[in-house]
């Protein structure tokens, strides 16, 4: 009987250069640098550099980047349009996923080299901002917001969905977010886009299958999950009762668990201490002490520990962004990791086409007169 690893669990399909993720001594480096380096450090733009072209840039390639990005981030008048077609009450992810066909569907080129595809992550990487602050924006009833090309990616990201100008303290958890979120090796929405771009197909289509399955609450879904589970229990006193209940429902509690890291997230300090930057700047303990009495509980209970969406829920909901948006800011990250495996696939590609074991009927024959 074949073997069969459910999930691809455990299996290495492919090498990569992009990330390495070290369980056993809970690292993360992107291209070598441990991820929480370059949230000390970087900028979302360094780690788009990065993250591309395998080393950190230099002055004059940051400027140049810099002055692509900012120069991108409008909503060209056809995707806008095609954004307003839909409900404002569409999830934003489907919103998202659209747009980003929308953008494949008017670029005309078909040229397929590591260079045409790494301007078109450029052109995604700039206007995704302008695509997810309009969406939480229509939601609200309100008018697009033009970006500003004399703010950096973060804090032109925050002014296009609120129209403030954001604070010092904004502007850094929200920036942290972006680089912690930017990639993770092969997870499902970047296996999904290596195997599109397995068959060839163009980028944007990895792109957006990419999206659909960071849609799902296994995924990046967790992020907003995480909101719904902190409203479900209220507040500290019921997290015991609320814990009883789903763990005898048999429940599973979005924001912990990792299919890599069994000891903690290595990305989830980092994060934590962007959120309790947050708490302290809006005086949120409620929502740190719900956040530390969930924590505290799970762990007692059944060892398994938070995950990056879980202290990026409660941090994006401070920052203002509705939790149906919170996927969306994955993605507009995550399209950093996704571009960069997306090339490197093609550079040394094989179609992705694994066996499956049958268990259905044995061989069998239609009747001659099937139905009487
Ligand atoms: N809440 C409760 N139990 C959990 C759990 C969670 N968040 N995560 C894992 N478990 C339990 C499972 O129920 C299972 O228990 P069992 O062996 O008694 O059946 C065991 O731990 C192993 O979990 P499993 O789902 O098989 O491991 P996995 O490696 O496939 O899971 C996740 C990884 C991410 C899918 C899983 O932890 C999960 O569903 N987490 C919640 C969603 C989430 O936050 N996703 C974002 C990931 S970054």
């Amino acid at each position: 009987m074949t073997e069969i690893r459910k999930g691809l669990a455990g299996v290495v399909v492919d090498e990569t250069a992009v990330s390495k993720v070290n369980p056993d001594t809970n690292s993360l480096l992107y291209r070598g640098y441990p991820v929480q380096e370059l949230a000390a450090h970087c900028s979302v733009e360094e780690v788009a550099h990065l993250l591309w072209h395998g080393e950190l840039p230099d002055a004059r390639q940051l400027e140049a980047l810099r002055r692509e990005e900012r120069s991108r981030r409008a909503l060209p008048e056809t995707v806008r349009r095609v954004v307003e077609l839909l409900p404002a009450s569409a999830h934003p992810m489907d919103v998202v996923r659209t747009a980003v066909s929308a953008i494949g569907a008017a670029d005309p080129s078909t040229n397929a080299s590591a260079e045409a595809d790494l301007d078109r992550a450029l052109t995604l990487f700039a206007l995704l901002p302008a695509v997810v602050a309009y969406t939480q924006r229509r939601r609200r009833g309100l008018d697009l917001v033009e970006p500003r090309d004399d703010l950096d990616y973060s804090r032109n990201f925050l002014w296009m969905t609120f129209g403030e100008e954001p604070s010092d303290v904004d502007a850094d958890a929200f920036r942290v977010s972006m680089v912690l979120y930017a990639e993770h090796s092969f997870n499902a929405s970047t296996f999904t886009a290596r195997v599109i771009t397995s068959t060839l197909a163009d980028l944007y289509s990895a792109v957006t299958g990419a999206i659909g399955a960071l849609k799902g609450p296994l995924h990046g879904g967790a992020n907003e999950a995480v909101m719904g589970v902190f409203e479900e229990i209220g507040s500290p006193e019921r997290v015991e009762e609320w814990l009883d209940r789903v763990r005898a429902e048999k429940r599973k509690v979005m924001g912990f668990g990792h299919r890599v890291y069994k000891n903690g997230d290595s990305r989830v300090p980092t994060m934590k201490a962007a959120l309790d930057t947050l708490v302290a700047d809006r005086g949120a303990t409620d929502v740190a002490e719900l956040y530390d009495a969930l924590e505290r509980g799970m762990t007692e209970r059944t060892g398994i520990r938070p995950n990056l969406d879980y202290p990026s829920g409660p941090a994006y909901a401070l920052l203002g962004f509705d939790p149906a948006v919170f996927t969306p800011l994955f993605v507009a990250s995550r399209v950093l990791g996704w571009t960069a495996h997306i090339v490197e696939q093609r550079a040394s590609n094989a179609l992705i086409r694994p066996l499956s074991e049958y268990v259905g009927p044995d061989e069998r024959h239609v009747p001659s007169s099937p139905v009487e």
